[in-house]
């Protein structure tokens, strides 16, 4: 029998990786498209707590996990947050559509699916900033020191304006635009593209620092075209351009990545960078109306990549 059943969406930065971590501000959005989903019910065949993962052929009692697992991590946390105990004979299962490693926020997802049905079968609220905090002690554990943009967007559900220990800010999108997002197939875990960028920030303070502010300032003109009235997307896409300049400047693209963003750019982008911690991944590219992203979409399928998204942010 189903007990509860609860979704989370996947997300896309649009502006600052990075930088972020590092105090700089950075602007994302759900991607709805994209959902992880944790269902609890009722498993008579044992008295114990069990995880079916079935996209990752896993089976297993929570109680025979490392406590560092990050499924045991949140089913933990979301518990004693909400003051009860672990129920016996209940299995977990998750199922998720939103590739692993990709930039597309597949761990935070899952885990706030998870929180969310454990507040469900326990008739508990869980507001989104409590979600938000449960989320983050899971991002933390796996890499190392994230900004925590990824949880905050993905349980407030909406786009956001962050900056690391600052109180969130909406993006309030104007005008809706068109987004295409493609996958390079490249898994790239985020803990190594940051703690690479660290090692380097760490060995060139001075040259560092420039960049995360230059793509500080490119965030807030970012902001403020998104949220003004009038339309200026061929400004919003050079802002992308010029923030995926900078990101190869701190080392997170990848030739497939490059490979791709050219193909969007020559199939009418308006702009195009990486989105999330680079190295493979996700890029994204800025289409001028449903029409375009169509033909850019259809041009990166072409191209080789592995999942094609056309979204509208707002
Ligand atoms: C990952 O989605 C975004 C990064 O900026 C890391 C972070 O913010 O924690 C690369």
């Amino acid at each position: 029998m189903i007990l509860s059943q609860a979704t989370a969406s996947g997300k896309v930065i649009l502006f600052g990786e990075h930088a972020v971590v590092y105090q700089r501000p950075a602007l994302a959005a759900p991607v709805t498209q994209v959902k992880a989903m944790a269902t609890l019910q009722t498993n008579e065949a044992t008295d114990d707590f069990t995880i079916f993962a079935p996209d990752l052929n896993q089976h297993y009692r929570l109680q025979d996990v490392d406590q560092t697992n990050p499924i045991a991590v949140i089913i933990h946390a979301t518990f004693q947050h909400l003051s009860q105990p672990i129920p016996p004979s209940v299995q977990l299962k998750i199922s998720s559509n939103i590739p692993l490693g990709r930039g597309l926020g597949s761990g935070a997802a899952v885990s706030a699916a998870i929180a969310r049905a454990i507040a469900n079968v326990c008739k508990h609220q869980l507001p989104p900033h409590a979600l938000s905090s449960l989320v983050y002690q899971v991002e933390r554990l796996h890499h190392g020191t994230p900004s925590g943009i990824d949880n905050t967007v993905i349980a407030f559900e909406q786009p956001v304006y962050f900056i690391k220990h600052q109180p969130l800010r909406r993006l309030n999108v104007q005008r809706p635009f068109h987004l295409v997002i493609a996958d390079t197939g490249v898994v790239a875990p985020t803990h190594q593209a940051v703690s690479g960028v660290r090692h380097r920030w760490q060995a060139n303070r001075h040259r560092y620092e420039t960049c995360f502010d230059q793509i500080g300032r490119l965030t807030e003109k970012a902001r403020d075209i998104i949220e003004q009235e009038q339309a200026d997307d061929a400004l919003l896409g050079q802002l992308m351009d010029e923030n995926q300049t900078i990101l190869e400047t701190i080392g997170v693209s990848s030739p497939d990545l490059q490979r791709l963003i050219g193909v969007a750019r020559v199939n009418g982008a308006l702009g195009a960078k990486l989105s999330g911690a680079g190295h493979g991944g996700t890029m994204i590219a800025l289409a001028a109306s449903q029409t375009a992203a169509t033909d850019i979409a259809d041009a990166l399928s072409g191209a080789g990549a592995v999942g094609v998204i056309t979204t509208i942010i707002n």
